[in-house]
């Protein structure tokens, strides 16, 4: 256990409650409670359809094949970014393109996206990482330009915002995850968004089995092969009262995020990531660039303060150094990234104080 750890889930008063309401209802697997929720939340993100999910990471597969994307098609995405990024581009058995990110926002390098475009490219999925939101402008070029569709990895990207739209209303289909490590979590689960009725119909259906009418409770016949992909009434009771406070969660994270960088701006040995122009970081996560980041990253967990390295590089791994994943690029970036990027606490109850011992410690041993 840690004095200070890295995240602690928040579980507003009436969460306990809503979860007891299920159990005693019986009614145990997706159903009304599922629903509520997912109207909470496309309220919130203000987009046309949102379906919950049984992780980012089925969610993501979910938006390739609903984009009817598979083998003969290839996906870029970025290096610096959590593995389901890219395993999801191989398990619908598209080629995964892989190129760097940018050094200072540690989003992809647009640039490099665009050079790796082929005639076989169907897709990009650019990672809002940490909750940095992407440039809608620069993708929407890219999208008209090469007639490409767009699945916004947005596992931490809940609440962000580039020029006043929040992630979840500009990608053809945006993912979010509900991991614990999330703001708003579930234990586990995913959610869905986008502003097309056949795409959401279509996901609907394939995370139902394939029913025509979506629910167990009406089935009216298999219309495709479909799977399981269902978000229980149980795991959406644990998140609705998040959700129902999401702008109070969010505009906490954003002050604990700007307590922070009074404290750590403009000090020597450290270096704050850019936010994107335009954007409206979500501060999933608070990361900073040090140099020595492992040394600092093992005495601060010795102090009993949980830091953890931002994410990864895939190209590093032997997952993606396989036929069917081409790495485009030398991910000098990436690399830098994995190397010096290191995620500092941030969660709802944080105290002052507690911020204040984090940078006290993590400076005297810069
Ligand atoms: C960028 C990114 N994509 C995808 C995932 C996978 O999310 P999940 O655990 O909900 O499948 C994560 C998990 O942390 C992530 O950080």
């Amino acid at each position: 256990m840690y004095k200070i750890p890295l995240i602690k889930p928040y579980l507003p008063k009436g969460t306990r409650e809503k979860v007891l309401e299920v159990l005693d209802s019986g009614y145990l697997t997706e159903g009304p409670v599922t629903a509520e929720f997912e109207n909470i939340i496309e309220n919130f993100i203000g987009c046309g359809h949102v379906l919950a999910v049984t992780s980012c990471t089925t969610g993501l597969e979910l938006a390739l094949r609903a984009l009817g994307i598979g083998p003969g098609n290839e996906v870029i995405t970025a290096d610096y970014t959590y593995p389901a990024t890219a395993d999801v581009i191989r398990i619908v058995g598209a080629d995964a393109v892989i190129v760097d990110v940018s050094k200072d926002t540690m989003l992809i390098d647009y640039d490099a996206m665009e050079k790796a475009i082929t005639p076989k490219t169907k897709a990009i999925i650019p990672v809002s990482i940490f909750g940095n939101p992407l440039d809608y402008d620069r993708l929407d070029r890219i999208r008209e330009k090469y007639n490409l569709k767009i699945i916004e990895d947005a596992a931490c990207a809940l609440g962000a915002e580039y020029k006043g739209a929040k992630a979840g209303t500009q990608a053809d289909i945006a993912v979010f995850s509900l991991h614990p490590r999330k703001f708003l979590t579930a234990g586990e689960g995913g959610l869905v968004t986008t502003n097309n009725c056949e795409w959401a119909a279509w996901m609907n259906s394939y995370k139902h089995f394939g029913m025509g009418s979506a629910t167990t409770r009406e089935n009216t016949g298999f219309q495709m092969i479909g799977t399981n992909y269902k978000f229980s009434n149980i795991l959406a009771a644990v998140a609705i009262e998040q959700a129902r406070q999401i702008d109070l969660l969010l505009e906490r994270r954003r002050t604990l995020a700007s307590n922070y960088i009074d404290m750590l701006g403009g000090k020597s040995g450290v270096t704050l990531p850019s936010v994107t122009e335009g954007g409206l970081h979500s501060y999933q996560t608070f990361s900073i660039f040090i140099e020595e980041r492992d040394r600092v990253m093992k005495s601060m967990r010795e102090m009993g303060i949980e830091v953890q390295i931002g994410t990864y590089s895939l190209h590093m791994h032997k997952a993606f150094q396989q036929p069917g994943v081409r790495l485009a690029g030398n991910f000098e970036n990436s690399r830098y990234a994995f190397e010096h990027c290191l995620a500092i606490p941030l969660f709802h109850e944080m105290e002052l104080e507690q911020q204040k011992t984090v940078v006290r410690e993590l400076l005297k041993l810069l």
